[in-house]
């Protein structure tokens, strides 16, 4: 028990020097989770959406590969991007889904990919509600019929009592053909305002059953999935939950909220639990630069909100946000802020940052997306989809191309992403 309270320990590898002084690398120490499995030291690969998938929503060979070299990384634990557990459901065309009709002999060769290189892998499950694409689902099932407040989505239909049923089902066959295919465990998505984080949402869940009004009715849908799951699967296999840390929007899921929802999902086995914040309105998680005019934003921008959900758990917490720094990374853990350090923009730019980082062979992983302009001198979503065209780079071609300029980048995952759905639907037809 005593490598659940990061910061007691030494670093058995002794201290790293960087520069004039002499920092302790606690990131290096490895973590045993609730369930008894070890992880070899402190970085995740945070889930990143790859958009490789074919369109019958299995894995690609590209993606395949990409894993394979985020295994080799030095990362202790990866995480898929979204992996919906129901195909009317994606997030996207690109999404690979785990249910009967995905090929195992791919989605186990990805699970073996992930693990080639030493670290474990978790699949994130999810439900993407009134997220998901127009094209895709014209009326998906949500919580409510409040609609997304953005172009390229339906009026969603509310769940019915038979569909949460349906819904919690769809989970647990999603764990278990994870598990059937290698991978470590599961992480399911109750962040950036997919099905479970919008139901725990009083702006969007507006409903007067028991599955909404006061925050245990709202958190209902996200406790009876992980509790079905964690019933389903072995002991060993993980299972974490990503959860905001607030939705930062007027009336949405706030940080107190935030607070007790983690102390009720520590209550039903969850092995750690990964903190993030907004949703597609509010795109918060991903953030890359201030307003115009205003300072630089810092790193590690969730590790406040954190240190209170931190303080009331005794499970593992993982903080994800703009760290990017090694001495960052460090107080976060020695002073007990978090346990894991959850990563994602890094390994686009380089998928071997985390092996240099702890080392000592560089101080700060790669920040590219510190070069761009402020997100609201940009086309939406411009800088996330720039990241995207370098994952399906990475995946095809083995490598990145950071020289890429930042428009180029962001259309061509645009033209990527109609390819993909017209071929998805064209492959529903047949
Ligand atoms: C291209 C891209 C795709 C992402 N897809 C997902 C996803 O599928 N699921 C998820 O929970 N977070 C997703 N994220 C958010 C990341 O997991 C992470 O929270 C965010 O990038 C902030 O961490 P970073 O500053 O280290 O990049 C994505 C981020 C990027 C850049």
């Amino acid at each position: 028990m005593d490598l659940l309270q990061p910061g007691r320990r030494r670093n058995r590898g002794g201290a790293e020097c960087f520069g004039k002084g002499v920092i302790e690398m606690n990131v290096s120490e490895p973590l045993v989770l609730p369930n008894g499995v070890t992880l070899k030291n402190r970085i995740v690969k945070s889930a990143m959406s790859e958009a490789l998938a074919d369109e019958y929503n299995n894995p690609t060979q590209a993606q395949i590969d990409l894993f394979a070299q985020w295994s080799a990384g030095g990362a202790a634990l990866l995480i898929t991007g979204n992996t919906p557990v129901d195909r009317m459901h994606l997030e996207h065309a690109g999404n690979f889904v785990l249910d009967p009709g995905s090929d195992m002999e791919r989605v186990s060769a990805l699970a073996a990919a992930g693990k080639s290189g030493g670290a474990k892998i978790l699949a994130q499950l999810a439900h993407a509600g009134r997220q998901t694409p127009e094209a895709i689902n014209a009326q998906p099932t949500s919580i409510s019929d409040v609609q997304l407040d953005l172009p390229g989505y339906g009026r969603p239909t509310p769940a019915s009592e038979a569909e949460f049923d349906e819904i919690i089902a769809k989970f647990v066959r999603s764990a278990g053909i994870a598990q059937e295919a290698g991978f470590d465990g599961i992480e399911i998505h109750a962040a950036h305002g997919y099905l479970l984080s919008s139901a725990l949402s009083p702006r969007i869940n507006t409903r007067t059953d028991r599955w909404g009004g006061p925050l245990e009715n709202r958190a209902r849908l996200a406790i009876e999935v992980v509790k079905a799951v964690r019933q389903a699967v072995e002991p060993g296999f993980i299972v974490a939950v990503k959860l905001n840390s607030s939705d930062f929007q007027k009336g949405g899921f706030d940080h107190a909220e935030a607070v007790q929802v983690a102390v009720m999902l520590e209550a039903e086995g969850v092995d750690f639990i990964e903190i993030s914040g907004g949703n597609f309105e509010e795109p918060t998680a991903y953030q890359h630069a201030s307003k115009s005019g205003s300072t630089q934003i810092r790193e590690a921008y969730f590790l406040d909100y954190a240190a209170a959900i931190k303080a009331a758990l005794t499970i593992p917490l993982m903080v994800t946000g703009g760290f990017r720094s090694s001495s960052v990374m460090n107080d976060a853990i020695s002073s007990g802020k978090t346990d894991l350090i959850g990563i994602g923009r890094p390994f686009i730019a380089d998928p071997g940052f985390a092996a240099k980082l702890l080392n000592g062979e560089i101080e700060k992983a790669p920040a590219v997306e510190q070069d761009f302009p402020p997100a609201d001198t940009l086309p939406r979503g411009a800088v996330l989809n720039w990241f995207c065209t370098q994952i399906a780079l990475a995946g095809k071609t083995g490598a990145p191309d950071l020289d890429m300029p930042l428009v180029a980048g962001h259309e061509s995952y645009l033209n990527q992403i109609k390819l993909a759905t017209d071929r998805l639907l064209e492959a529903r037809r047949n």
